[in-house]
């Protein structure tokens, strides 16, 4: 691999321990102002310094982002669906891998939609991204997203996974499932895991990390458990304990009491 293209996703999973937790703030892009993302800087803000990484799109990055960060950006490339529209499924590049550069961005994201109706343009997609963001080192971030009868289970998102990471992924989001061990296995390049929607309790989502971790992902690429959160510091705090000291879910619980105290 060329020296830019591993410093870029050193700067995403670090080096020190091989992990990352990544900010997700992506959710516009498709869903609109979601809920406590109506203000992106707002919600934003207070959660970067604890980010390895933020995961934003074009538009919120520019707006609402301190150019003067240290924090890694991972750009949302991909879109043109949305909530209400006829697919979700069926998504383009939006982004040029030049506006990427000039953003000065640490890696590219985009969704494939494997057994969709848009599965081989989401597909072609990605290997037409990595063409041409191998050029320039830049790493793609595949994200195996989910259309909306689909089941997500590890036999489906090993398919995606290795599929993604085939085609040139150079890190791979995805989601935990029962016996995720095997998504892992199938899987060449590291692997992150989403949230999905605000669970019901804090410790569901330590449950979630600490299973993720313990089965092989590198980290998480979280958004709405993070800030959907009454306390959101405290939460990004104990996912970060977990993700890089490996924090068992109760000792991550009495971190999050003792920070939402402050
Ligand atoms: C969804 O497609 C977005 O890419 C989000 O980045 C992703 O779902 C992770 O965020 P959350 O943890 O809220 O699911």
């Amino acid at each position: 691999m060329d020296w830019g293209m591993q410093n870029r996703i050193s700067q995403i999973i670090k080096p020190k321990t091989g992990r990352t937790v990544m900010l997700a703030v992506d959710h516009g892009y498709f869903l609109g102002p979601t809920s406590h993302l109506e203000n992106a800087k707002k919600t934003i803000e207070p959660l970067i310094e604890y980010a390895d990484a933020l995961m934003p799109a074009r538009g919120v990055l520019r707006a609402d982002v301190d150019p003067g960060t240290s924090t890694p950006i991972v750009l949302r490339v991909s879109g043109g669906n949305s909530i209400v529209g006829e697919d979700l499924t069926r998504e383009g590049i939006t982004t040029s891998v030049e506006d990427a550069l000039r953003l000065n961005v640490a890696a590219v994201a985009m969704s494939i939609y494997v057994g969709s109706k848009y599965e081989h343009q989401t597909l072609m997609n990605l290997g037409n991204l990595v063409n041409e963001c191998e050029r320039y080192g830049m790493p793609v971030v595949a994200v195996t997203a989910v259309g909306k009868d689909m089941v997500r289970d590890a036999r489906y998102l090993a398919l995606c996974c290795r599929i993604a990471a085939e085609l040139g992924a150079k890190i791979v989001k995805t989601y935990y499932t029962d016996d995720f061990q095997t998504v892992v296995e199938g899987c060449p390049v590291p692997i992150v895991v989403a949230g999905g929607k605000q669970m019901n309790t804090e410790m569901d989502v330590f449950e979630l990390v600490h299973s993720a971790i313990s089965e092989g992902a590198v980290g998480v690429d979280m958004g709405r458990n993070i800030w959907q959160n009454e306390y959101p510091v405290a939460m990004i705090k104990a996912v970060r304990a977990i993700v890089h000291e490996n924090f068992t879910p109760r000792k991550a619980m009495d971190l999050y009491n003792s920070e939402k105290e402050k």
